[in-house]
C-alpha cells in the first residue's frame, strides 16, 4: 500500500518577527500566508505566544478570515488561549509548551505530568470542533500519554534530530531519527495521526518524508529564511519537491 500524501503546513510566524522588528505593518504575515497557499502549502500554522513576540491577535483573526486552507493555531494550554481559540475556530490547534525566555519552542509538552490539566483542555477544544494535536517528544511514553489525554493527533518534535545534524553529530542524529521512526510507527499502531516539525530544511524534510505514518510536516524558520534568497513561493515549491522525492521511498 502506498503512503498517504504528505501535507505541508507553512508556519509564517517569522514574517511577523521581521515586521515587529520595525514596529510597522510590513511585511504582512497574511500576505505571506496567501502566497504560501498559492505556492502549494496545504495549510498555515501560526503561533500566538503569550508575549505576542511575533503573531498578534489581529493577525490570527485575519489569517482565519482570509485563507482558504486549514489554519493550525499553535498555542500554550492557558485559559486565555483557550478563549481565543474557541472564538477563532481554526481547523486545528497544536498545544505547545511555552517559556518566556526561550527563543523557540524547546522540547515537547509534558503530557505525563500535565495529564490532568490537559484532559479537560483538549476536551473543550474538541467540543468546539477543533482538531487537537499535542507537540511532544518522539517517545513511546509521550505518544501513549497523548492518546490517553484524548488527542487525535500528535506532532513529533524533530528539533533534537535536526540540531544534531547541524552540529555534525551523526551518531546522535541517527539515534534521534530512530526515535522519530519508532514514534511514528507507535502513533499509527494506536490510531493517533502523526505530524512532525521543528528545524526541518530541504534535506531533513526529504528524509522524514520516507516515514509513511507521518502525514503532515510543519515548517517555518527555514522557509522564511530561504525566502530572503529565492522568494517564498520558490522556497515552498522546492520544499514540496523534496517532500515528494522522499515520499517515493516511504515504506
Ligand atoms: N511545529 C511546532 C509545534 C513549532 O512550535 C514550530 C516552531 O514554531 C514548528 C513546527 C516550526 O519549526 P521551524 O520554525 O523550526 O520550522
Amino acid at each position: 500500500m502506498s503512503a498517504p500524501r504528505l501535507r505541508l503546513g507553512v508556519n509564517i510566524d517569522h514574517v511577523a518577527t521581521v515586521r515587529n522588528a520595525r514596529g510597522g505593518a510590513l511585511p504582512d504575515p497574511v500576505r505571506a500566508a496567501l502566497m504560501a497557499i498559492e505556492a502549494g502549502a496545504d495549510g498555515i500554522t501560526a503561533h500566538l505566544r503569550e508575549d505576542r513576540r511575533h503573531i498578534r491577535d489581529d493577525d490570527m483573526a485575519r489569517i482565519r478570515r482570509e485563507i482558504s486552507k486549514p489554519l493550525n493555531f499553535e498555542m500554550a494550554a492557558t485559559d486565555q488561549m483557550l478563549d481565543i481559540a474557541l472564538r477563532t475556530r481554526p481547523h486545528a490547534a497544536c498545544l505547545v509548551p511555552e517559556k518566556r525566555t526561550e527563543r523557540t519552542t524547546e522540547g515537547g509538552l509534558d503530557v505525563i505530568g500535565g495529564h490532568d490539566h490537559l484532559v479537560p483542555f483538549v476536551d473543550e477544544l474538541k467540543r468546539g470542533g477543533i482538531r487537537v494535536s499535542l507537540f511532544i517528544e518522539p517517545s513511546i511514553d509521550a505518544i501513549d500519554a497523548a492518546r490517553s489525554i484524548g488527542a487525535p493527533v500528535v506532532e513529533l518534535h524533530t528539533g533534537a534530530w535536526c540540531h544534531a545534524l547541524e552540529l555534525g553529530e551523526l551518531d546522535r542524529a541517527d539515534r534521534e531519527f530512530g526515535r522519530i521512526r519508532v514514534g511514528a510507527a507507535r502513533a499509527a499502531q494506536i490510531g493517533v495521526e502523526c505530524h512532525a516539525g521543528h528545524g526541518l530544511d530541504f534535506d531533513t524534510a526529504r528524509k522524514i518524508a520516507g516515514l509513511p505514518q507521518i502525514v503532515e510536516l510543519n515548517i517555518g524558520h527555514f522557509l522564511i529564511g530561504e525566502a530572503i534568497f529565492i522568494g517564498l513561493g520558490e522556497a515552498i515549491r522546492k520544499m514540496r519537491v523534496a517532500m515528494d522525492e522522499g515520499r517515493v521511498h516511504a515504506g
